[in-house]
């Protein structure tokens, strides 16, 4: 292949540029740099779409009322709306909580559900203790099992006051074993 067929342009002083191939070449340099580019926005992109599906179930912090608004040895039940993210799934749901505040100011929440097959149990201030209707368990003020055939003691719900608020972190467990295991 001759000089002269190589060049696309023939300027005066008779040096040749091969401005074909430098366009090329350019076009290549400016793919790939798009590449690239495109590359480092599309794996974040993509990551934040994927992780999700790789994301155990996110239990948030709930506020179910003011701490002053609990008497104090009595449990009250706390009715409250909790969100759990599952993956890209987003669930509202109603929930309630025993909350015992006991005399020094400190707080313990109770699961509702009973520890033996799962219904849900209520306080008795006449007998002084939870009281499931479905098979007779009952529990203490504190959650001891008092009777009946509970394998547990009443599952206990992380809790923390913040500016005079009660937060809760509801969570389910499995009924009928004698240890509090996390769903
Ligand atoms: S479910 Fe409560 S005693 Fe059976």
């Amino acid at each position: 292949m001759s000089q002269h067929q190589l060049s696309d342009h023939q300027p005066e002083g008779g040096f040749s540029t091969p401005v074909g191939s430098r366009r090329t070449f350019f076009q290549w340099v400016t793919l790939a740099a798009a590449g690239v580019v495109g590359m480092g926005l599309a794996i974040p992109l993509l990551g934040s779409l994927i992780s999700p599906a790789f994301t155990r179930r996110r239990l948030a912090w709930v506020d179910v009322g003011a701490i002053d608004e609990l008497p104090a040895g009595r449990p009250t039940q706390l009715d409250h709306v909790t969100t759990t993210r599952d993956g890209w799934m987003e669930a509202k749901s109603r929930k309630a909580v025993w909350a015992v505040k006991h005399p020094q100011g400190e707080v313990t929440v109770f699961s509702p559900i009973c520890t033996h097959l799962g219904c849900g149990y209520r306080w008795d201030n006449a007998e002084n203790k939870f009281l499931c209707p479905c098979h007779g368990s009952s529990f203490g003020i504190n959650g001891q099992v008092l009777g009946g055939p509970a394998p547990r003691p009443l599952d206990r719900l992380p809790a923390k006051v913040e500016s005079g608020r009660l937060l809760v972190m509801y969570k389910d467990f499995k009924s009928g074993l004698a240890e509090s295991i996390e769903l």
